[in-house]
């Protein structure tokens, strides 16, 4: 089929690459003429596991073309993603300026029937507005062209993104359009093969369904991290209780790590705007704001472990930081713990001397050069001359390091782990104080 991908961020070139690999043709379209001219020469402009061997074979036989030109991007698909960003506005509400601009270009441009597709995460209502929008600008044509307008969220993971695109658990359809939910059906029939993942239903419980799942998910977290928090003052271990809970079915093992809080480009964003979304209907979501406030009291965990390990005396210390990425497997920053706790550190005059496997060149762009921010190229020399570790996201290579070494770079033998990676018992024979969530100290 053809198909028109606009917003080649993350969601919008996962689905391109994957879409073209299952034999689409799709034309990516972007404003950003950079973005545009390094994807025509094999730039990827996100680390993301797989993406760039599926984006150069794409492009290499050519069912993967990239362009800036609207009108052609148009013009070539019968299927037309949105897949723009939806940046949180002062209030929290998603701003949805770019999608509806994307709307109004392919109103402007299109010839003949158009299914347009929501791919963006956007409030409940978004696509009746981007209806309304091509609407009016058609009747401004003087045009009355069919169209339709679908919404099919999007739930891949970043790290997992090209593998959950193309092994969906389902694939959400909202639409009441016949011709519309054939079109879709015949778009994902390569990825719907062992059995029926497609899940139809109208528009605006399909945006629902979006938020509702980032909303458990998250909730999941603040909960586990509330009675970790609760475990500390009780004298019981989150580990076990977590292992106690997951055994119930009905609870299950996934998403309930207790951690230095959840970030990344989707949780703290999607929660914020069903809060908002809410209030505007007149429902004050009690606990979807505590799922954010937990959240947010969460990322301050570790710098008050250090503040008070330190007695409030961090001014001249220098800490060691392994895991800058909001999670591993990406080189993604947004809303991530480890800003919260360097930006704290250095309020209070200490140093950080940071290790990511991917996440280093993101840090520059966020923080430029800074004398109280070392960036180093292995776990190891994050340590040198350091007074304490903190560990702030669970890349693999920090589960298993050389604990004898830590102990003879660091000053003193102190680790702040935000991740839950290592046995309390074996670290504190070993002779480190270690400070982990919800596992006492
Ligand atoms: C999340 C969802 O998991 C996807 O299903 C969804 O499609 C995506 O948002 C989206 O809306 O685009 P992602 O933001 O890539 O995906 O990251 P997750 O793997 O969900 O992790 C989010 C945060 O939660 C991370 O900071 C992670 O460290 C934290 N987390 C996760 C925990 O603290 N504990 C857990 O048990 C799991």
């Amino acid at each position: 089929m053809k198909v028109t991908v606009f917003g080649i961020g993350y969601v919008g070139l996962v689905q391109a690459a994957v879409l073209a690999d299952a034999g689409h043709h799709v034309c990516c379209v972007d404003i950003d003429p950079d973005k545009i001219a390094g994807l025509k020469k094999g730039v990827i402009p996100i680390y993301e596991p797989g993406l760039e061997a599926l984006v150069l074979k794409g492009t290499r036989e050519g069912r993967l073309v990239f362009t800036t030109d609207a009108a052609m991007g148009v013009g070539h698909g019968q299927l037309q993603f949105i897949a723009v960003g939806t940046p949180p506005d002062e209030d929290g509400s998603a701003d949805l300026k770019y999608v509806l601009a994307v709307a109004e270009t392919i109103a402007r441009h299109m010839a003949g029937r158009k299914v347009i597709i929501n791919k963006s995460t956007v409030p409940v209502g978004t696509a009746d507005k981007v209806s309304a929008k091509v609407a009016a600008v058609l009747a401004e044509r003087g045009e009355s062209l069919p169209y339709a307008v679908v919404s099919n969220p999007e739930f891949l993971k970043e790290g997992a993104a090209v593998s959950d695109c193309q092994k969906p658990d389902r694939i959400v359809i909202g639409t009441s359009d016949s011709e519309a939910e054939k079109a879709m059906r015949e778009l994902y029939a390569p990825f719907n093969r062992n059995h029926d993942k497609v899940i139809v239903m109208d528009v605006r419980s399909a945006e629902l369904t979006k938020y509702a799942a980032n909303c458990m998910l998250a909730t999941k977290i603040s909960f586990m991290n509330e009675i970790a928090n609760l475990a500390e003052l009780l004298g019981a271990d989150i580990e076990a209780v977590r292992k106690g809970i997951g055994s119930d079915p009905r609870i299950g093992y996934h998403f309930i790590y207790p951690g230095c809080g959840y970030g990344g480009s989707c949780f703290p964003k999607d929660v914020q705007a069903l809060v908002r979304t809410a209030q505007q209907v007149g429902y004050e979501p009690a606990l979807l704001q505590s799922v954010e406030d937990v959240n947010y009291r969460q990322k301050q965990k570790l710098f008050q472990f250090i503040n008070r390990h330190f007695k409030g005396e961090l001014e001249g210390k220098t800490i060691a930081l392994w895991g800058l990425a909001f999670k591993p497997n990406t080189d993604d920053m947004r809303e991530a713990s480890s800003r919260v706790l360097m930006e704290a550190l250095w309020a209070a005059g200490a140093k950080v001397q940071a290790f990511d496997p991917e996440a280093m060149d993101e840090t520059i762009r966020i923080y430029g050069q800074r004398s109280d921010l070392k960036l180093v190229s292995t776990l190891e020399e994050a340590l040198a001359g350091a007074d304490a570790l903190a560990i702030c996201t669970e890349w693999q290579p920090f589960r298993a390091p050389d604990f004898e070494r830590i102990k003879a770079s660091l000053s003193e033998p102190v680790i702040f782990d935000g991740r839950n990676l290592y046995e309390p018992a074996a670290l504190k024979a070993q002779g480190f104080t270690y400070y982990a969530i919800g596992r006492g100290d």
